[in-house]
């Protein structure tokens, strides 16, 4: 094994961020039923602790994404490889990603979520690199900005590896 990624949030840091985004979500909906919408797999370890500070009648779905490009960016092809397994339309959906990079991954999710007619969409995400927009997406509950930098852990992968870390480090070219 080679060195780990150097540490840019910790655990604790994280835990207590996604507490606030939880407790945010729970507010803005009321007693209204959310449809989680988790894209995969970046966003599972993320979705699975957001899911648990959201005190709302709620349900799971599960939305397969690929990009095509070089491993470290998008090219905002995106191909839908697992589709979500019941209808949203009428409901209130909550799409939960792991990172907005360029942006072109999710305009495309909510463009094609949007189309469903869902009564309304929001975005939650961990992380944002604000410098490398190139469309800008609403992010309606945010975690934390970060530099443009490559980050690993807590369910981001490169190359498929190291989403097992509890924090999220950065990648050491
Ligand atoms: P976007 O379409 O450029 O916004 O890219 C979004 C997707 O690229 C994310 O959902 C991630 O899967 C991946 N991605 C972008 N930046 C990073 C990173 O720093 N680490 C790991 N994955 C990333
Ligand atoms: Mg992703």
């Amino acid at each position: 094994m080679t060195t780990k990624p150097a540490q840019l949030l910790d655990e604790a840091a994280i835990a207590a961020r996604v507490a606030e985004m939880g407790r945010a979500i729970t507010a803005d909906f009321a007693a209204r039923e959310l449809v989680i919408v988790v894209v995969l797999k970046g966003s599972f370890v993320f979705a699975a602790d957001l899911i648990r500070r959201i005190d709302l009648p709620l349900t799971v779905e599960f939305l397969g994404v690929r990009s095509y490009g070089d491993a470290m960016e998008t090219s905002g092809e995106v191909q839908v490889t697992t589709d979500l397994t019941r209808p949203v339309e009428g409901k209130d959906v909550l799409l939960v990603e792991d990172i907005v990079d360029t942006g072109l991954t999710l305009s495309f999710l909510l463009d094609t979520l949007a189309r469903r007619a869902p009564r309304s969409l929001k975005l939650a995400a961990l992380l944002h690199k604000p410098a490398r927009t190139r469309v800008p997406v609403n992010i309606d509950y945010l975690g934390f900005s970060i530099d443009d930098k490559f980050v690993v852990g807590y369910g981001l992968d490169h190359a498929q590896q190291h989403r097992n870390l509890p924090y999220v480090g950065v990648l050491e070219p």
